[in-house]
């Protein structure tokens, strides 16, 4: 985590001044904020903050109205999904979005091809082409599934998977790119706690085995302390604090922004 003066690392991802409205609503409202490559940060806020707007923004899922989203330096604002998943950013979904007519082990080769976007017919030509790296990729797709108990499902249909099955072949198919930044909204919503710890196990392990930057929108104040190196908080679109764990348990503004909503809704 910590840098040298001398030569502090850029950031991976810079988002600066993104705004999105839909209608009336100011869903993302200014919201700038850098990410630390190889960390794993946090952002929080209370519901309707704007947080699953950001990442649509982020990873191609709209686009915003104004200002700049960078990703390894690169602008990414407005570019489609499949674009932005071949540069190694990624996302997974509060509400999934898996392939339910598939089975868990097509969900998973699909992904892992290296032609994210790619047509059906595309994918067929190739699947008599490169039976080799057919292959290879359902290796890693079984291992992946392994990973995250799943591999005993591999020939079941998706949409037979429980909910919170569904948020771990959705992580295990997002990892099947070979991603650089991974960008998980509320990951353990639904999940057991034995599978979720391990599934934050997983991703500490793949920060640190393969470098690989992760930014997870959770709830769970116990979680993001225990699992965070940064956290990020956001209310009404934009980020109001950003800093350690501690830092943002006992800052103000923060405190506010929940009990704001708590009264809110009183
Ligand atoms: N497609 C849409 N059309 C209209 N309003 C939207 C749309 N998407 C989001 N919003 C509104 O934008 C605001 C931000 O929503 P968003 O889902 O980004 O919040 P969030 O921080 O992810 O909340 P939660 O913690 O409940 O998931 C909310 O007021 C929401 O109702
Ligand atoms: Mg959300």
């Amino acid at each position: 985590m910590t840098h040298s003066a001398g030569s502090p690392a850029p950031p991976i991802l810079v988002v600066e001044d993104v705004h999105k409205s839909f209608g009336g609503v100011r869903a993302v409202a200014g919201a700038s904020f850098a990410l630390q490559r190889g960390a794993i940060t946090a952002l929080i806020g209370p519901n309707g903050a704007g947080k699953t707007t950001l990442f649509d923004l982020i990873t191609g899922f709209a686009a915003p109205d104004a200002g700049a989203i960078r990703f390894e330096g690169k602008p990414i604002e407005g570019l489609p999904p499949h674009s932005v998943t071949r540069r190694g950013l990624v996302r997974t979904f509060q509400l999934t979005r898996v392939f339910a007519a598939m089975t868990v082990l097509d969900n998973m080769m699909l992904a892992g091809r290296g032609q994210p976007g790619e047509g059906l017919l595309q994918l067929i030509a190739r699947r008599t082409a490169g039976q080799r790296v057919e292959g290879e990729v359902r290796e890693r797709a079984l291992a992946a599934l392994h990973r995250f108990d799943l591999d005993g499902k591999a020939g079941d249909y998706a949409g037979t998977l429980s909910g919170g099955q569904r948020k771990l072949l959705e992580l295990a198919r997002a990892l099947m790119t070979d991603p650089t930044l991974v960008l998980l909204d509320e990951p353990m919503a639904g999940v057991n706690r034995v599978l979720g710890s391990r599934l934050l196990d997983d991703v500490e392990e793949l920060r640190r085995t393969a470098g690989m930057t992760f930014l997870f929108v959770e709830h769970d104040m116990d979680i993001v302390m225990r699992r965070a190196d940064h956290v990020i908080v956001m209310a009404e679109g934009a980020v109001i604090a950003e800093g350690s764990p501690d830092a943002i348990r006992a800052d103000p503004r923060v405190i506010d922004a929940y009990l704001g909503q708590a009264r809110s809704r009183t």
